[in-house]
């Protein structure tokens, strides 16, 4: 790998900042000074340090959040602040939601830079569980409940689309509160099942997303690594 990326990619320095960094001289390669960035390093064994302190690379990174309401997934500044902002880590831009969560949708979110683990939550084939807990504008209660079991149980047509959604785990912890479980991550699909069901939700969470599950240990906003049986147990 060439030094500057090297620098760039274990510092929060910039490409250009770590080529200044090189020109003043606050770089050594195995002992010596080196000013050059287009030298070819072995990121395994060459030992770069920068004003004192050695340099390594980061492995992949698994992060769980605990996402507040109007903060967005998106990679580009907007409206709101973006989930990345949370993560108080160099170069967290780089990280990705896995699938996303509306603006105003609460609870777990996961982000990593490796794309085919990723790919593993979010492919529907792998029918990845995913409870959400929502918060409904009507109640709904005996055989109206009931009817709305079965119905996701079956799978529900939503607007604008022709195949039904996957067979789907519906529970009421009240009349006004009602815990899905979906194993796919169509756009908005919570909230247009319980359209198609004839009700609205008017607040949404993710709790758990497969074994990985959102604790109080977590306070909105706040962050962690996952574990390794965690990142495993996908
Ligand atoms: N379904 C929704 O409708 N919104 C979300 O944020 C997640 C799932």
């Amino acid at each position: 790998m060439r030094l500057d990326r090297f620098l760039s990619e274990t510092t929060p320095l910039t490409r250009s900042l770590a080529k200044r960094a090189l020109k003043n001289g606050e770089v050594t390669l195995n002992g010596e000074p080196i000013k050059q960035p287009a030298t070819h390093i072995d990121t395994d064994t060459d030992v770069v340090v920068l004003n004192g302190a050695q340099l390594a690379l980061v492995g992949l990174r698994y992060i769980m959040l605990h996402k507040p309401a109007d903060v967005e997934c998106t990679a580009r500044r907007g409206l709101y602040p973006r989930v990345v902002d949370l993560i108080d880590l160099p170069k967290a831009e780089r990280l990705q939601p896995v699938g996303r969560l509306d603006v105003d949708t609460t609870g777990l979110l996961l982000l990593t830079d490796d794309g085919q683990w990723s790919h593993r939550v979010t492919s529907p084939r792998h029918r990845c569980a995913k409870v959400y807990i929502a918060e409904l504008d009507e109640p709904m209660e005996g055989e109206a409940a009931q009817w709305a079991i079965n119905q996701v149980a079956e799978g529900i047509t939503l607007d604008g689309e022709e195949t039904p959604t996957q067979p789907a785990t519906l529970r009421f912890l009240s009349p006004q509160q009602a815990e899905l479980t979906i194993t796919e991550g169509r756009y908005h699909q919570v909230k247009r099942m319980f359209v198609a069901l004839g009700n609205h939700v008017v607040s949404l969470h993710r709790r758990s997303i497969g074994d990985v599950v959102l604790t109080e240990a977590l306070a909105p906003g706040e962050w962690r690594e996952l574990t390794p049986d965690e990142i495993a147990s996908f």
